[in-house]
């Protein structure tokens, strides 16, 4: 494809005047976290002020994604468990779940099912922070959303070379745009300022072999991707499963028996989550 088509394209994704708004909060709410005046409760008091957004981030720390199920009772006690960067994460999924589930049918359960696949992972690996792992899956595919939002068009020649061609989504986009969500990723997450772990998870989960400077995340969300489409929980816009990264496995030290455990956990876990909805 031509590079000027590519930066044409690119070009309109990231409009960002028509991308999905986040909330008014989430900027007072970084620069409290930024200034070194301003205390934790000082940024729970900011975001509880957003009524409707708190309860929806609520809703999501409470579920079994995050290892605290039924027992966050506020926003303060929320930061103080989960840290901000996990809480900005979850401000920023809530804020595309309109669009997510108005464009692509089963993403956002999928989003939910790689959340709770990489907490499950990363738990099981004893990884430090293993909700910052759940937040990088929960985002993992919003490239795939923001490009859907923008360029509707496009959406429809991506779905049906899918389908024609019997290929992966990632490549249809490729084909179709000649870049894929895991790109976008990279820009949006440059664009909404998530620290450089989850950015990385994001850019690199369809290729964990090129994460260099954390190799686990982009392995987690790569295994959680994948486990999350063996179950069929949702929809990932893919007809087929993709290939295992056979590095990403050795990343993490794990086989495939290990992961048999982790299956078996999870199908539980999708039990629970499956009411999980923001509207
Ligand atoms: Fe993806
Ligand atoms: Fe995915």
């Amino acid at each position: 494809m031509a590079e000027d088509l590519k930066t044409e394209i690119k070009g309109m994704i990231l409009q960002v005047k028509d991308l999905p708004t986040l909330p008014a909060v989430l900027d007072e709410v970084t620069k409290l976290v930024e200034s070194p005046d301003s205390s934790g409760e000082d940024i729970a008091k900011a975001i509880a002020r957003d009524q409707v957004l708190s309860a929806k981030v609520l809703k999501m720390v409470n579920s079994p994604i995050y290892g605290f199920p039924g027992r966050i009772g506020s926003i303060q006690h929320a930061l103080v468990l989960l840290g901000f960067n996990v809480i900005r994460g979850i401000i920023i999924s809530t804020s595309v779940f309109d669009y997510m589930t108005a464009t692509m049918k089963g993403l956002w359960e999928h989003s939910l099912g790689c959340a709770t696949a990489c907490g499950a992972l990363a738990r099981q690996l004893k990884l430090k922070d293993p909700e910052e792992y759940s937040v990088g899956g929960l985002l993992h595919d919003l490239g795939k959303v923001v490009a859907a939002v923008q360029l509707p068009d496009i959406l429809k020649d991506i779905e049906t070379m899918v389908k024609e061609k019997d290929i992966l989504y990632l490549e249809a986009e490729k084909q179709v745009m000649g870049f894929g969500h895991d790109r976008i990723n990279a820009w949006l997450a440059g664009h909404w300022r998530l620290p450089p772990n989850i950015k990385e998870g994001m850019a690199k989960h369809h290729n964990p072999e090129s994460a260099d400077l954390y190799p686990q995340m982009a392995a987690v969300i790569h295994v959680g991707d994948f486990l999350v489409r063996v179950f069929e929980y949702g929809s990932s816009g893919d007809d087929q499963l993709p290939t295992l990264s056979k590095k990403a496995l050795s990343v993490l030290k794990v086989t495939m028996a290990d992961l048999e455990a982790t299956m078996d956990f999870l199908s539980e876990q999708f039990m629970e989550i499956s009411d999980l909805d923001l509207s």
